[in-house]
Formats: structure tokens, sequence, C-alpha cells
């Protein structure tokens, strides 16, 4: 019965393979398959990625189309994420949805992965009534590769008012792990780590930008040669103090991140603000939003800890809105690398 709208969509931007179905803006399924793989080289290796997502990709779809308990003919399109993200990987996903498409002769639909995180705000649980942004809104995008701040004036109107000009905040976590001598991706083991630590016990730097952009290779290197130094003095430095190192750069990443948001919010007198992206998962940024939000009286939109991280049903609820408006795309589409709404 194709008078309902299924999406079916599909993420293999990085290090995920996902697949996810929407109808009619419900989610009816949503499947992630993790690469492990990249754990033994303390971060993504491209080449390592569009292998295993070559590998993934077909029963990660088959299993999306079964949870959700449809048929592959009750489809009405594709959706595929186009951009940005590694080209390799990119490829793999948008030569599978077109093969697909032409199989069941359906239409596929190009979706921005930024574009994506955003609108995980608008995927309904089920048919009852969902709190969602208003717009307009403001959303700080934060993941292993973007740290953007945009202005969401609608489902299709987006717009970039800060980024990172350097690494994002998903990188800096990660890097500090790494030096810290943790396994990739380290902004999770940080988070657990910092839970019985002092967040003020060690001060690194913060960058002094204009606007609303961002910057976090100062911090990190001023993080580097503060362990540098102090395992000169004690060689088990970093062991002793696992919990407050964690805890202080937690700490000084989150607080980078929230003045530039509120300083958003105040300039453009914005008071409905979300976050998404994998870093978005993290625990103290959520306590930190949360009293902003108090203090503030900001309306705040966190998502559910799936949909923090790369997902297909984000991909799935962006190529619904799109099929809404008819917005598909031609079979000579080709992948994008760099950011862009
Ligand atoms: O959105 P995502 O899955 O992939 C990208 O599109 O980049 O984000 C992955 C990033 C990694 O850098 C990871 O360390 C970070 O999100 N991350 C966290 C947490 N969970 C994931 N960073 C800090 N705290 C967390 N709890």
């Amino acid at each position: 019965m194709k008078s309902q709208v299924t999406i079916l969509g599909i993420e293999s931007s990085c290090d995920d393979t996902s697949a996810a179905i929407i109808r009619d803006g419900v989610i009816l399924s949503n499947i992630i398959a993790n690469q492990k793989i990249h754990k033994l080289y303390g971060g993504v290796v491209p080449e390592l990625a569009s292998r295993a997502h070559q590998q993934n990709i077909i029963p990660v779809v088959d299993e999306a189309i079964k949870q959700a308990n449809i048929r592959k003919k009750d489809l009405s399109a594709i959706a595929f994420t186009c951009g940005p993200g590694l080209l390799g990987s990119l490829l793999v996903g948008i030569s599978f949805s077109k093969g697909l498409s032409i199989a069941l002769n359906i239409p596929i639909i190009e979706v921005n992965h930024l574009q994506a995180h955003i609108l995980v705000h608008f995927i309904k649980q089920n048919k009852k009534k969902y709190y969602h942004p208003q717009f307009p809104f403001l959303c700080l995008l934060v993941s292993g590769g973007n740290s953007n701040i945009v202005l969401v004036k609608s489902i299709n109107e987006m717009k970039i008012i800060g980024q990172t000009i350097d690494d994002a905040a998903g990188e800096a976590f990660d890097k500090c792990a790494r030096v810290m001598g943790l396994p990739y991706p380290g902004g999770p083991i940080i988070d657990l780590l910092a839970k019985k630590g002092n967040p003020n016990a060690f001060k690194f730097n913060k960058p002094l930008l204009d606007k609303y952009n961002y910057s976090f290779s100062g911090f990190k290197t001023s993080f580097l040669y503060f362990l540098k130094n102090e395992l000169k003095k004690n060689s088990h430095f970093i062991e002793e103090n696992k919990h407050d190192l964690s805890a202080s750069l937690q700490a000084t990443i989150i607080s980078i991140l929230m003045n530039k948001l509120y300083k958003a919010t105040v300039d453009l007198n914005i008071k409905e603000v979300a976050i998404a992206g994998g870093v978005s998962s993290n625990s103290y940024l959520q306590k930190v939003f949360k009293e902003y939000a108090k203090k503030y009286n900001w309306r705040i939109h966190i998502p559910s800890i799936t949909f923090t991280t790369d997902n297909a049903a984000m991909v799935a609820i962006t190529g619904y809105f799109k099929f809404l408006s008819r917005t598909f795309c031609s079979i000579n589409v080709l992948p994008f690398t760099r950011v862009n709404i």
C-alpha cells in the first residue's frame, strides 16, 4: 500500500553503516553496524571504513526492512547521505542506493549529513503528539568532524553562523584521550572518567575568536605540552590524575562550546535551542545545557542517545521531508566531502 510514505534511509559517511525505515515520519527501524577495526589504529582509516561498509551494507539494509516489518515493494524512496564525509565511505551508500532504486523503480533523495543530524529532532517515535523545536531555533551541532552553530529557520532553511576553524569538538576529545593513552573513540571514555573527577583541577587555554567561531587546536596543544611537562616530573601523572584530567579537559571543551552558543542566543534573541551530533551525548554538556536553559529561560531539545551519533534514522526523516516536497535527485549525483548546508 503506497499511500503511506515509507523511506529507506542509508548512512555511510564515516565509520558507521546504518539503515533505517521511517513511515509517515514515524521510525519503524534503525540498524547501526559500528566498525570496531578502527580501534586498532586510534582513529578512522578511510580505506578500511569503505571496505567494512561494503561488507555491512546488505545485511544492515535487510535487517532494517525485516525489523520494520515491511516489504521492499512498500518503499516510496531511498534517501542516502551524500556528504560531507569520507569519499570512499559515501560512495558505498550512494552506489547501493542507486542500484536498489533502479531495481525497485523508485526515486532517490540526496541528504546532507549536517541537516540530517539536526532533523533528528523531528523523528516521531509513534503516531502520538510529539515535542519538536519551533522555528527559528539554534542548534549546536557537535560531532567528530563538525562543530557548528546553525540557525534553523525551517526544515529546508539552515544557515551555519559559527564553525570551527580547525579541529572539531569530538576530534579534540578523541585526540586528548589518545595523548592520555585511551582507546578510540576517546569522547565517551573521557565522559565516564570525568564523572569521578574535579572539573576545576587543571586549567587549559581557551581560544579568543570573534563571532561564533570555534577553535580547538590551541587547547589540544596546550593539553599536550601540559602533560609532557608533568610526565617529566612524575611518569605516573596521567594514571594518578586520569579522573581530574578528564573532568578538566571536558569542562574546558564544553565551556568553549557553550559560551559561543549563549552569545548567539543573546545576539539573535532566540530562546529555542537544540543540540545534536555525537558530542551532544556528553553527560556534562547535557547538564550544563540544562543549567543554561533554567537560567536563561531557553526551551531546549536534546536527542535520545541513539540519535546523537551517526544513524540512518536522521537520513530517513530528512528524506521523508524532501519526499513531501518532491525533491528527488538524479542518478548522476556525486558525493561531496566538505561542509555545506
Ligand atoms: O556524530 P558522530 O557519530 O560522527 C561524526 O559525524 O563525526 O560523532 C562521533 C564523535 C567522536 O568524536 C566521539 O568521541 C564523540 O562523538 N562522542 C563523545 C561522546 N560520545 C561520542 N564525545 C564526548 N562525550 C561523549 N559521551
